[in-house]
């Protein structure tokens, strides 16, 4: 394992082990787009594959394989998709893994809500499928800013020893130690079982919150905006009915100091990009949710 300055870091440095030389890594589109600024900075090419209810569409990444022959990586967020929050079918995860041993291609897993599944049996990450069936390399990518906090920068990759002596290396050059004290402070939270007790009790106020989002917009929004309630995760996913420009609606929400990232803004092919927004429930209590909603209903375009 390779601890890292928040996940951002640990994708940077996958891309550096998985993509030398400038390969290219295959992306869900709608995606990430800070995973692809830290793909391009360390010199890969970024190619988006489309997703859709199921996760990644197994069919259009075989049909880029063929297609492109310079693709080494394929970036997935297999538990709960970012942006739409859908969780990567078992028929395809397999399928994904069989298609990167086939081509060689080293799969990024960024397990970035690993900790927050609500509904039904935990969903095991793809790197544990893959350690157990020997298929193919996973570099699995995880961070504990959802679980504590972004401002921490704690993150961490797991991968085979090859390729974690080469993140080691890549890394090296930019930061000789991580950040110690900060470390063993957290790793004395894991051993008394704070973080567990943390993490038991965050599940259960997220998911109250998630709920109370999706009863109040049903309520106040249900005209206009329509999600799969996520069996996980942090936020909705929430298409907004096709005669209202989501963007438009965005900045208006803007405007009046509401921050709701919309389809355009994870878009790598402007072509796939959705009405829709994705609106985190986390973070807020039931009276800024409130809040959120009366402006949402305020910036809502006529
Ligand atoms: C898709 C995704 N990956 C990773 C992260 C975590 O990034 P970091 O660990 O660098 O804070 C986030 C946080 O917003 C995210 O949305």
């Amino acid at each position: 394992m390779l601890i890292t300055r928040g996940s951002q870091m640990a994708l940077f440095l996958a891309a550096r082990a998985a993509a030398d030389g400038g390969g290219a890594i295959a992306v869900e589109d709608p995606g990430y787009p800070l995973a692809w600024a830290a793909f391009r900075a360390a010199g890969a090419r970024v190619v988006g594959v489309p997703v859709d209810e199921d996760g990644i569409s197994i069919a259009a990444l075989d049909g880029l394989a063929r297609r492109d022959p310079g693709i080494r990586a394929v970036l997935v967020t297999p538990h709960h998709h970012y942006p739409t929050t859908v969780t990567l079918g078992a028929g395809r995860r397999l399928a994904l893994l069989g298609l990167a041993a086939a081509h060689g291609w080293t799969v990024i897993e960024d397990d970035y809500d690993h900790d927050y599944r609500y509904e039904g049996r935990p969903v095991l990450p793809l790197a544990a499928a893959a350690a157990g069936g020997g298929t193919g390399s996973v570099i699995y990518v995880g961070s504990l800013s959802k679980l504590l906090a972004p401002g921490l920068r704690l993150g961490y990759a797991i991968a085979t020893p090859g390729l974690t002596a080469r993140m080691a290396a890549a890394r090296e050059a930019i930061d000789r130690q991580g950040d110690v004290p900060l470390e063993a402070a957290v790793a004395e939270l894991i051993a008394d079982g704070e973080l567990r007790r943390h993490a038991r009790k965050a599940r259960r106020i997220y998911l109250a919150r998630r709920d109370l989002l999706v009863t109040a917009l049903a309520h106040d929004l249900g005209d206009a905006l329509a999600c799969d309630v996520p069996a996980g995760g942090l936020a909705l996913w929430l298409r907004v009915r096709a005669d209202i420009d989501a963007g438009l609606w965005a900045r208006r929400a803007q405007q009046r100091g509401l921050a709701v990232p919309h389809g355009g803004a994870f878009a790598l092919d402007p072509a796939r990009a959705r009405n829709a927004f994705r609106l985190g429930f986390a973070a807020l209590d039931p009276g800024e949710m409130a809040r959120a909603i009366r402006l949402l209903c305020e910036a809502k375009p006529r």
